[in-house]
């Protein structure tokens, strides 16, 4: 079908987004586009709504488990240059939502701005960090914000207060728009004392957390006053399989793909843990990974 033949960007039809998630995981989605500028993603949008398709935003795919049987519709990624674009005004910084979180935080180092080190080593693009409110024990990208320009899917845009948008943990009332950029506020600070903040945390993570084999980060969301990853600890987990997925020895809130792992795997997984958790401590687990 020739319904996105007009755009300057890049049109894939039959794409496995395993290739496109930090999981490894994930079904076919019937097009993937990545626009060329603003004008691309309007006719995107149009034409989906048009052929009654549905869109789905993509950034990095480090949050997500997209399912086995794929996507019927349209994923939409911003990767090209138009949505890497970044500026520094006054002590802030204008940033495009395509940009990864790492590439944001060089910047920041060559420019002295203080303020984003708690984001290292979270992979993943401004846009999904904004949607997801990303962040740690220490700060979420929230707290950053001044405004927000943003697309909704009729393809007007728009430009959000941060008085306009709530973040909560790990989510945000931006999910309903196309995220394109954001102003977020920063202090200036000596390149040697960003460098170390980031290597402090960079070194946290390194100790605590499963960065060898493919996952989506923490599968579910700490329950107020707990972390997950102790209660499911606690309950022994930490190395339960269920076919290629299994759970992370060293964070037990990481499930990993260990061996070719599907989706039905994780989602199996996932179910298990949630039934151990809540018969030996009463307690929902909620996912913190969106499934698609
Ligand atoms: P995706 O996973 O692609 O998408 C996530 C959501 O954002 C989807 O709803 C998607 O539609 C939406 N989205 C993406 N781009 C846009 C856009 N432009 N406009 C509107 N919506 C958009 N997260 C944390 O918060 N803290 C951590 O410490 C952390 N550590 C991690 C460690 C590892 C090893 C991994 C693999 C993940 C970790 N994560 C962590 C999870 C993940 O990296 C973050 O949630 C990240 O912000 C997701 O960004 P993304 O671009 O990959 O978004
Ligand atoms: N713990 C265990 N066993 C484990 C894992 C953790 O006992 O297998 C204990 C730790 O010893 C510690 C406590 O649980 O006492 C908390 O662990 P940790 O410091 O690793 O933090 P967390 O609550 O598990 C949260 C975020 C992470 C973020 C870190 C660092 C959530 C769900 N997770 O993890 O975010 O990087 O803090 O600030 O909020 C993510 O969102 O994907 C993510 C990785």
């Amino acid at each position: 079908m020739n319904w996105f033949s007009n755009l300057k960007g890049r049109v894939k039809t039959e794409v496995l987004l395993s290739r496109y998630t930090t999981f490894k995981i994930g079904g076919k989605a019937d097009f993937l586009i990545e626009p060329f500028d603003l004008e691309d993603l309007k006719k995107i949008l149009k034409k989906s709504k048009e052929n009654k398709l549905k869109v789905f935003i993509m950034g990095q795919g480090s949050n997500l488990l997209v399912r086995d049987e794929g996507i019927n519709g349209v994923v939409v990624r911003l990767n090209s240059d138009y949505f890497k674009k970044i500026k520094i005004l006054d002590d802030c910084i204008w940033a495009s939502s395509g940009l990864n979180l790492s590439k944001i935080l060089q910047f920041c180092i060559k420019n002295g701005l203080s303020g984003l080190e708690f984001l290292a080593g979270i992979p993943g693009t401004l846009g999904g960090a904004l949607a997801m409110n990303a962040g740690t024990k220490e700060a979420s990208i929230g707290e950053r914000v001044k405004e927000v320009k943003v697309m909704d899917y009729n393809g007007n845009v728009k430009r959000l207060n941060c008085d306009d948008i709530k973040f909560g943990y790990r989510d945000s009332s931006l999910k309903r728009f196309i995220i394109l950029e954001a102003l977020l506020k920063l202090e200036r600070k000596s390149k040697k004392d960003i460098l170390n903040k980031i290597k402090h945390f960079q070194k946290y993570r390194r100790l605590t957390q499963e960065l060898l084999y493919p996952s989506a980060g923490c599968i579910f969301k700490n329950p107020p006053g707990f972390s997950a990853g102790e209660l499911i600890d606690a309950c022994g987990l930490k190395g339960k399989s269920i076919g290629g997925a299994e759970v992370s020895l060293k964070h037990a809130n990481f499930i990993i793909n260990r061996n070719h792992a599907s989706a039905k795997d994780v989602l199996e997984l996932i179910d298990y843990i949630q039934d151990k958790v809540k018969k030996k401590f009463n307690i929902d687990l909620e996912l913190e990974i969106e499934v698609w």
